[in-house]
Parts: C-alpha cells; structure tokens; sequence
C-alpha cells in the first residue's frame, strides 16, 4: 500500500485538529513515553473518578502524523471508561480504531499512545514511577516499555 493511503481523511482531521491535546493540571495519573525509533513523544494525562473511571483524559506530544493522530482517537474514545473497558482495549483495538493498514514498524507508532496509556492508569501523579518515566527524555526509550521492544526491529 502506498504511505498515501494511511493519510485517511479522519486521520488527518485527527491531526490537524486534535481532541483534548494540551496542558492538563488536574490530572491524577500520567506518564509519558517515546518511540526510540523514530524518537515520538506522548504524555498523557489522565483524571481518574473515585469509581475507577476515566473523567477526563488529555495528551500532548510530538511526531509523526500516525502517533499524534492516533492518540487524539484514543484519548476521545477512553474518556468515560472504566479502568476494566480500558484494560480490555487491546493493541488490536486501537489498531482498528486507528483505520489504515499499517507495517509492523507503522503500527509501533500508532501504538505508542496505547502503551504509554497502559502505564499511566498506573502511575498517580507525584509518585516515583510518574517522576521517573517523565525524566528519562533521551536516554532510553525502552525502559519506558513493558512488553515487546519497540527497538527491536531498528
Ligand atoms: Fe512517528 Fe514512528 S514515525 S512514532
């Protein structure tokens, strides 16, 4: 498939036009996480109820149009979820969410804010995991990941 055909008009509007993409400070969960392949960047913020649900939910980062676009779709579409209907949003989801056929490569991208999402219902904001996570910048991209290396196939 041609690169033109991943540029899919709700994925531009996604990327042009984000949902909930900015500065967030009542958040009570966040982390963020970089691709090491490609060096995108995704932070997302998170308020979570005392019911364990997702009342609000924003992101900001930096790259390409895959993983900026595809985490403006997820963050619109786990705002009001429970923590189970998040963890049961599996990386096939967010892949069929996102649309386009993508390589393997391309679909690492596209689930980047899907993992960094997985760590931050985890990480209350002020703990030592949030902290952490949101200084290792440049250093090592990999730490940020549980699961399959995204710099396994560089
Ligand atoms: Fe953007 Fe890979 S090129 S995350």
């Amino acid at each position: 498939m041609s690169e033109q055909d991943i540029y899919e008009e709700h994925v531009l509007d996604h990327y042009e036009d984000p949902y909930h993409r900015g500065e967030f400070d009542n958040a009570t969960h966040a982390h963020d996480g970089k691709n090491p392949l490609c060096g995108d960047v995704i932070h997302i913020d998170l308020k979570l109820s005392d019911d364990g649900r997702i009342e609000e939910a924003w992101f900001s980062g930096a790259g390409c149009v895959i993983s900026q676009a595809s985490a403006s779709m997820l963050i619109e579409k786990i705002e009001g979820k429970t923590l189970e209907e998040v963890n049961q949003f599996s990386a096939t989801d967010m892949l069929e969410l996102f649309g386009p056929k993508l390589t393997p490569n391309r679909q690492k991208c596209c689930l980047l804010s899907w993992r960094v999402l997985q760590t931050a219902v985890h990480s209350p904001v002020g703990s030592a995991s949030e902290e952490t996570n949101g200084e290792e910048g440049d250093d090592d991209g990999n730490a940020n990941f549980g699961g399959p290396s995204l710099s396994e196939e560089s």
